[in-house]
């Protein structure tokens, strides 16, 4: 079948987390079980400094309230770049650390509907046109409201994926006349999100099937406490809401051909290499004492991830005897309070703000324990890396977390690492301190590493489901 991946980022071509990952990896995965796919992306700056893409069409003209934008495209392999540089040619994707691009409604209005630009210059008649996330919002709409009319989309359906409820897109009510959306959509069963505009609710409420990234995560959004207002929306459309869990590139995140680590290890037998990657991390972390356990943190700094909640316990954990290891890029406040932590503790805590492909290898394989104490985790593929490179996850017992973690079980040894229920700096603290036991008792920790790196989370499965989904999408 012909499938539109429609995303605001993708790997390799351009990352801020992992729905990066996951647009990337599932669109590899449907391509090589021979579906025709075309993955449609923003042409960043970062895009077009680092991918030799070529033009291919364009251009075409996108009037969003008194202006028009011109675009075109652009194409490297099997994904399509839409290009405008008065929007996209910026630093960063969506905004900087002190807050979000002040045109993002327009710079995601463009895009959605460059998708459909997309496909046509392409020749590419789309069976589904699967979109992720509030930047891509829209396009469900754009399908229901106003290309449903034109023959080339005649049969195409639409599949929405929410990545995070805690990103919505919502915007003042005067961005939907900019849209060339209904006026008449603006109502609480259409776009309207308490006076404003919502591009997450829009994809919501007109994509043909929506799915989210774990089964836990399915379950959870349809409450308030995780709906971010939205639970009565999802609710509504529960017959139609699907939870499929991602999974990760076993190609890319394989400790034993891993090409940034300093020596490939696997599991069972030949874990050597793993001590190896600890004392390349702690030498480059400047630890005084590398045989101390070692404990990072990987992730966007921002509330979802509890970085503030690690780094409440930091200061213990270092007089427990541990080093720690924060990698992460996010929301400024948090950025502050890791580098005075690292300026504190410069012997045994070491902070890297940024964003580092590369150095995040090192990372998973150096460290024995993988600290993620999410407010919430709609999947989280950090977790499943973590098990893959034998660093066992302390993590909160939430979303895709639940799904992929099996709480350590001292009696029969069988688990893969320690879950908590609530995010708060007690219950991290304890269950840090419990992993911690467990790996003092060498024999046992051993059992763990074995336990987490015989996880398999690769795509084919989750793939699989997608493509069941299309399906049902498509009444076949
Ligand atoms: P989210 O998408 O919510 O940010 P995930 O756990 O799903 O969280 O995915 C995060 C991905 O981004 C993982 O591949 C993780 O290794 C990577 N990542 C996060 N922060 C950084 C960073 N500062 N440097 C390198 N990689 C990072
Ligand atoms: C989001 C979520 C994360 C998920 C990722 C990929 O950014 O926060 O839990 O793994 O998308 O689906």
């Amino acid at each position: 079948m012909n499938v539109l991946m429609a995303a605001p980022e993708a790997f390799p071509y351009a990352k801020t987390g992992g729905l990066a990952d996951a647009a990337g990896a599932l669109a590899a995965e449907l391509a090589k079980m021979n579906n025709r796919v075309l993955l449609v992306m923003p042409f960043y700056r970062t895009v077009k400094e680092r991918f030799p893409a070529r033009f291919f069409g364009g251009p075409f003209e996108v009037s969003i309230g008194e202006h028009a934008f011109i675009g075109s495209l652009y194409r490297h392999e099997n994904a399509v770049f839409i290009g405008c540089d008065q929007l996209y040619d910026r630093p960063e994707l969506y905004g900087t650390p002190s807050g979000d691009y002040p045109d993002n409604a327009v710079r995601f209005i463009f895009f959605s509907r460059g998708i459909f630009e997309a496909a046509r210059v392409c020749g590419f008649k789309p069976d589904i046109i699967h979109c992720h996330d509030w930047q891509a919002g829209l396009a469900p709409a754009y399908l229901e409201n106003i290309y449903r009319r034109d023959p080339f989309f005649s049969g195409t359906k639409s599949v929405f994926t929410i990545h995070n409820m805690g990103y919505q897109g919502v915007f003042r009510a005067e961005v939907l006349p900019l849209s060339g959306l209904p006026p008449d959509i603006f109502n609480p069963e259409g776009i309207e999100f308490y006076g404003k505009v919502n591009f997450l609710k829009a994809g919501i409420t007109w994509a043909d099937i929506v799915t989210t990234v774990s089964p836990t995560y399915a379950r959870q959004i349809q409450t308030p406490e995780y709906g971010f207002g939205l639970d009565g929306v999802l609710r509504r459309r529960a017959d139609r809401l699907r939870g499929i869990i991602n999974g990760i590139d076993h190609r890319l995140w394989d400790p034993a051909r891993d090409r940034y680590i300093p020596e490939n290890y696997s599991a069972p037998k030949n874990l050597t290499g793993k001590g190896v990657c600890k004392k390349k991390l702690s030498s480059l972390c400047g630890f005084e004492d590398a045989s101390r356990p070692l404990v990072c943190f990987v992730g966007r700094l921002s509330h979802q991830k509890g970085s503030d909640l690690a780094a409440a316990v930091a200061g213990e954990a270092v007089a427990e005897g541990v080093n720690l290891v924060f990698l992460g890029k996010g929301d400024e406040p948090y950025q502050l309070e890791l580098e005075a932590l690292g300026e504190k503790y410069p012997k045994n805590l070491c902070v890297r703000i940024g964003f580092d492909e590369e150095f995040s290898h090192l990372v998973y394989a150096g460290s024995d324990i993988f600290l993620m104490p999410s407010r919430y985790e709609p999947c989280g593929l950090g977790q499943m890396i973590a098990l893959r490179y034998g660093a066992p996850p302390v993590a909160t017992d939430t979303g895709g977390i639940t799904d992929t973690v099996r709480n350590y079980l001292p009696l029969s040894g069988a688990g893969t690492g320690f879950l908590f229920a609530e995010a708060s700096p007690a219950s991290l603290r304890q269950s840090l301190w419990y992993a911690l036991c467990v790996y003092r008792g060498a024999g046992r920790w051993r059992g763990v590493i074995r336990n987490a790196m015989a996880e398999d989370f690769s795509w084919r499965k989750s793939a699989e489901r997608y493509v069941e989904v299309y399906r049902e999408a498509m009444g076949i």
